[in-house]
């Protein structure tokens, strides 16, 4: 297989202190492809959050590999993770997350500022436009609906085109009509970039959507769905389907 979006080997964490200490991650061994999407599943504490933190560089492995994009993750200080996590992570949460005294141009704006990007709020206009937000822009997040918040945060997750978008129950807190369109959009967004997508979702059908599915259970991988699915890069690809539409 090419290189993998992500490759975690023995990952472990323990998380607190003493008596209240938990061992979450027990061993995680995971190859996601690029441009795959995976919809990890399991029960409530299982450790999905915990390993969708792990692989965002938000918490730290005690013990492990946590390979992102081909660059390990241990050996980064925390201003090089910071940066990495900057220009190549997403991450969309259940409650939104939006910078409440910031517009929503501003939400999607400054993050690209700090990874550098040229031009940021006019690509923050245009990735809101593309979540059909165009007449949103100067509102703040207290002024929109929360299928608004979170396509403002799905448009800042993925304005600097990240190789890989973490999901956490994206449409948790949402009612279900609108969680549907929220997930209509983060799927049609996720294969038009070919962007590497792992979702968390308690929702079956949700996590159906997905090319493959992983079962949690206390901390280790009961079930990694088979091998990633092949995905082949976007030059590639193209290539493949120009030699299809070729007459013979
Ligand atoms: N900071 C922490 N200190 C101690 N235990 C924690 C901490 N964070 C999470 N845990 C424990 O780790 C387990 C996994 O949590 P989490 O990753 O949030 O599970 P899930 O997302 O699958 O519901 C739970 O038992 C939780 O109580
Ligand atoms: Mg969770």
């Amino acid at each position: 297989m090419a290189e993998p979006a992500i490759r975690l080997r023995n990952v472990h964490l323990t998380l607190g202190q003493g008596r209240s200490s938990v061992h979450v991650l027990k061993g995680v061994d995971l190859n996601i492809a690029r441009g795959e999407s995976v919809g990890i599943v399991g029960p409530s504490g299982s450790g999905k959050s915990t390993l969708l933190m792990v692989l965002a560089g938000l918490e730290r492995a005690d013990e492990g590999l946590v390979e992102i994009a081909g660059q390990s993750l241990g050996g980064m200080t925390e201003d090089q993770l910071a940066s990495f996590r900057g220009r190549h992570i997403g991450i969309v949460f259940q409650s939104f997350h939006l910078i409440p005294n910031m517009t929503a141009i501003e939400n999607v704006a400054v993050p690209l500022e700090l990874a550098g990007v040229p031009d940021p709020f006019e690509r923050a206009a245009r990735e809101l436009g593309l979540v059909g937000l165009s007449e949103r822009l100067e509102h703040y997040p207290g002024e929109l609906s929360g299928g608004e918040q979170q396509r403002v945060a799905l448009a800042r997750a993925l304005a600097i085109e990240p190789d890989i978008l973490i999901a956490d129950e994206p449409t948790g807190n949402l009612d279900s009509e609108i969680g549907r369109q929220v997930a209509d959009l983060l799927f049609s967004e996720q294969t038009r970039r070919r962007t590497t997508l792992v979702l968390v979702t308690h929702d079956a059908q949700l996590a159906a959507r997905c090319d493959r599915e992983i079962k949690v259970r206390t901390g280790e991988i009961h079930d990694d769905g088979g091998a990633p699915r092949a995905v082949l890069p976007q030059h590639v690809d193209r290539h493949v389907r120009a030699l299809e539409a070729a007459p013979e």
